[in-house]
């Protein structure tokens, strides 16, 4: 589909198994840990020391499998991503106040999702290692870590749901999705979502 000129090149094979790969492990955690959080659901499921086993090893793969992603992917694609994820222009600016701006290869708000993601990412793991080795050792066990763990999900989820919204459902943005599984996506669309990408990359 390379060659045919009304598509474009969207992601990476390296970017799109990231994705997917965080997403999984993201479903996984978020449902182990509402199993965990729930008390109507760890009642259903019961057996609370194998769902925290499935929760914990499942962060463990996601680290991993994200560092292997990372160390056997493009690398150099990444750090353009990253660099692209990263440049917050005044069209940026202007477009989350809601004033149509032509925008790059992601607009204004993907970027604040993505760097949200990653900031979550990190707080995730913090917290999580946390609670795991205050369970250990009692001297890092501390009350406000449980709450950031509980905080960052429910924050996570409304992210999710707006973020599915736009991926699966709402028309304008759902032809997204085709770029996040193939790789590509129709000029035409692209040229109305992501103007100055396209106009750049020719
Ligand atoms: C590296 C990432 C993570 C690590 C190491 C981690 C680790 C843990 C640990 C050790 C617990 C305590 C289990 C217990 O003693 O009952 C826990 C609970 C929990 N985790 Fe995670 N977790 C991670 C990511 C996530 C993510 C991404 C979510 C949701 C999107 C999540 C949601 C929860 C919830 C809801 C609980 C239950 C907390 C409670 O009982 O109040 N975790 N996690
Ligand atoms: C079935 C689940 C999911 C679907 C269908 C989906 C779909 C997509 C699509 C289509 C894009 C590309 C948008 C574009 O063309 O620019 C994307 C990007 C992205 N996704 Fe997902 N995604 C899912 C789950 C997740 C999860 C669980 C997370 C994080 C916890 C996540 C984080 C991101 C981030 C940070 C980006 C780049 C910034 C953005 O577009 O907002 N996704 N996703």
């Amino acid at each position: 589909m390379a060659s045919d000129p009304r598509y474009v090149r969207r992601f990476s094979r390296t970017e799109r198994t990231l994705h997917w790969v965080h997403a999984s492990a993201f479903f996984v955690l978020l449902a182990s840990g509402l199993i965990l959080y729930l008390p109507s659901l760890s009642e259903l499921v019961g057996r609370r020391p194998f769902v925290k086993d499935v929760h914990f090893d499942t962060a463990l793969a996601w680290l991993v499998a994200i560092a292997l992603v990372v160390a056997l992917g493009d690398r150099r694609g990444l750090r353009r991503t990253l660099a692209e994820l990263d440049a917050f222009d005044e069209d940026d600016r202007l477009w989350l106040r809601r004033i149509d701006r032509p925008q790059g290869r992601f607009n204004a708000g993907q970027k604040v999702n993505a760097a949200l993601t990653a900031a979550f990412a990190l707080l995730f793991t913090v917290s999580g290692f946390l609670l795991w080795y205050g369970e250990r050792d009692h001297r890092f066990r501390f009350a406000s870590t449980i709450l950031l763990h509980d905080g960052l999900m429910y924050v996570s989820l409304v992210l999710l749901v707006g973020h599915l919204y736009l991926a699966l459902i709402y028309p304008a943005t759902r032809h997204a999705l085709r770029g996040m599984t193939t790789g590509s996506v129709r000029r035409d669309w692209a040229l109305q979502h992501h103007r100055k990408w396209v106009d750049e990359d020719g």
